[in-house]
C-alpha cells in the first residue's frame, strides 16, 4: 500500500515537471538526431541550450578547426571580422567578404549567429576616429554616421543574425573610475554623451524587427556590494532605465573572461546574477567565456594539475549557472583552442602571454580537463532544477 502511494506520488510529480516543462515552450536549440552524439552542442540542444564559440575566418582553412567549430557548437560570433575596421575601412567603402564568408559556414552548418559587434569604442577605422580627431567630422556628422553604420550593416545581414551585440563595453570598472562610482566610458560616451546607447538600439530595430539586441559587458558576472563601484549594479540599473524609456533592449550579454588568478565564483552567484537580469524582461547570454591560467601551467609527476582544475571548475561554475536560469539563451566561447586566443598575445598587467591557455581544447585540438567539465554539465543535468529555455521575445 505504501509502495503504490509512493509510486503514484512519483508519478504525479513526474507528469507535474513534464507539464510544467511542456507548458513553457523551449526556444530552440540544435538537437543531434544520433542517440549517441555526445558533443557539446548535441547535449546543450537537449536544454534548449545553444552552446558557441567566437571564430577566426582566418582559421577555418584548418580542417580540424573547422570540423570542431561545426560538430561543437550550435552558434558562432565573429571574432574580428564583423568589427568596423573591418566593415568599413574607407568612409562609404564597405567590405562583405570576410564577414559574408563567416555566414556563410554558419549557414552551411546551421549554426546561429552572434553578431558582434555594431558600437565599440575599438577597432574602429582610422578615418572615423581622425576624423573626429581633427575636427573634420563634428559630433552630428558622427551621429549620422553611426545611424547610417548600424542601419547598412544590419539591414546587409538581416534575417541571418540571431542576437546583436548593439553596445559593447560602455561603462567603466571599478579600476578606472576615478570619481569613485562606475560612469560611462569611451569614444562614443565622450563624443555624443549617453544618449548614444539608446539611439544604437532603436536604430537596430528599425533595421532588424526580429534580431534579439543585446547590451554586452565583462566583469558583470556577480553582482558586488551594490555600491558606487558595483559595475553589475550600474549595468542592472542602466538596463532597467532604458527598458523603462521603451527602449529595445533585449539581451544582456555577460562576456565572462576569466582568470584563474581571480576569484572564486560560485555557480550560484552566477545564477543569481542571470536571474536577477531576468528580472527587467530580458533574457541572458554568456558571450565571450574563457578563463585563463597562469604559466606555467604543466605539472610534472603524477599529482593532479590545479591550474587546469581551477579552469574547469569556472567554465562549470558558468555551465552550471546558466543550465540553470531558463532566460540565458547560450554560452559561447571566445574560441576555443589555446592556439586561436587573443589571450596569447595580450598583457594582463604580467607580461604578454604570462596569463593564456584560456579555451576548452589545447593548441593541437586535444579536448581539456575544462571540456569535460562542461560536457558532464550538460549530461548529466535536468528537471526538476534545470528545465529548457525561455524564448524572448524582441522588443518593439
Ligand atoms: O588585422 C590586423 C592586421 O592587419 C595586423 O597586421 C595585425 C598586427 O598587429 O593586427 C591585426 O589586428 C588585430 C586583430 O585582433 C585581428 O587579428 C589587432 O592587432 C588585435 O588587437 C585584435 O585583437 C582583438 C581584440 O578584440 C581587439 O580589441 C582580438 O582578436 C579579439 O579577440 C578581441 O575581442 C574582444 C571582443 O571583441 C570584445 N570583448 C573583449 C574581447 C577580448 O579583448
Amino acid at each position: 500500500m505504501r509502495r503504490s502511494r509512493t509510486l503514484i506520488i512519483s508519478i504525479a510529480a513526474a507528469a507535474a515537471v513534464a507539464l510544467a516543462t511542456a507548458a513553457v515552450p523551449a526556444v530552440g536549440g540544435w538537437r543531434s538526431t544520433a542517440p549517441q552524439d555526445q558533443s557539446l552542442r548535441a547535449l546543450a540542444g537537449e536544454h534548449g541550450l545553444y552552446i558557441g564559440t567566437a571564430i577566426d575566418v582566418g582559421a577555418l582553412d584548418d580542417p580540424t578547426y573547422a570540423k570542431i567549430a561545426s560538430t561543437q557548437f550550435s552558434t558562432v560570433t565573429a571574432e574580428n571580422v564583423m568589427k568596423w575596421d573591418t566593415l568599413e575601412p574607407e568612409r562609404g567603402v564597405y567590405k562583405w567578404e570576410l564577414a559574408d564568408e563567416f555566414m556563410a559556414f554558419a549557414k552551411a552548418n546551421h549554426q546561429k549567429v552572434r553578431g558582434h559587434v555594431l558600437v565599440w569604442q575599438n577597432q574602429l577605422p582610422k578615418w572615423l576616429t581622425d576624423g573626429v580627431t581633427d575636427g573634420s567630422i563634428s559630433s552630428a556628422d558622427l551621429s549620422q554616421l553611426l545611424h547610417d553604420y548600424i542601419t547598412t550593416v544590419v539591414k546587409h545581414f538581416e534575417g541571418q543574425v540571431w542576437q546583436w551585440d548593439v553596445v559593447n563595453e560602455a561603462v567603466t570598472d571599478s579600476w578606472d573610475s576615478p570619481a569613485g562610482q562606475i560612469t560611462y566610458k569611451g569614444f562614443w560616451y565622450q563624443h555624443l554623451g549617453e544618449g548614444y546607447i539608446a539611439d544604437a538600439f532603436r536604430w537596430a530595430r528599425s533595421a532588424d524587427r526580429e534580431a534579439l539586441l543585446t547590451y554586452n559587458d565583462y566583469n558583470i558576472d556577480a553582482f558586488g556590494d551594490g555600491g558606487p563601484l558595483d559595475k553589475t549594479e550600474f549595468v542592472f540599473q542602466m538596463v532597467k532605465s532604458l527598458r523603462q524609456k521603451g527602449v529595445p533592449i533585449d539581451v544582456v550579454g555577460s562576456q565572462a573572461h576569466l582568470s584563474t588568478r581571480y576569484g572564486n565564483y560560485s555557480p550560484f552567484q552566477i545564477a543569481d546574477m542571470l536571474d536577477r537580469f531576468a528580472t527587467l524582461g530580458v533574457a541572458t547570454a554568456l558571450t565571450e567565456v574563457d578563463v585563463r591560467n597562469l604559466m606555467p601551467q604543466v605539472v610534472t609527476g603524477d599529482t593532479i594539475n590545479p591550474l587546469l582544475q581551477a579552469q574547469a571548475y569556472d567554465f562549470s561554475a558558468l555551465m552550471q549557472g546558466c543550465l540553470s536560469s531558463r532566460h540565458c539563451l547560450s554560452y559561447t566561447v571566445w574560441g576555443f583552442d589555446d592556439g586561436h586566443s587573443w589571450t596569447n598575445t595580450w598583457d594582463f598587467g604580467l607580461g604578454k602571454g604570462a596569463e593564456r591557455m584560456a579555451t576548452l581544447y589545447t593548441a593541437d585540438y586535444q579536448p581539456k580537463l575544462a571540456y569535460s567539465a562542461v560536457q558532464a554539465d550538460l549530461a548529466y543535468s535536468g528537471a526538476p532544477r534545470v528545465l529548457s529555455r525561455i524564448p524572448q521575445q524582441p522588443k518593439r
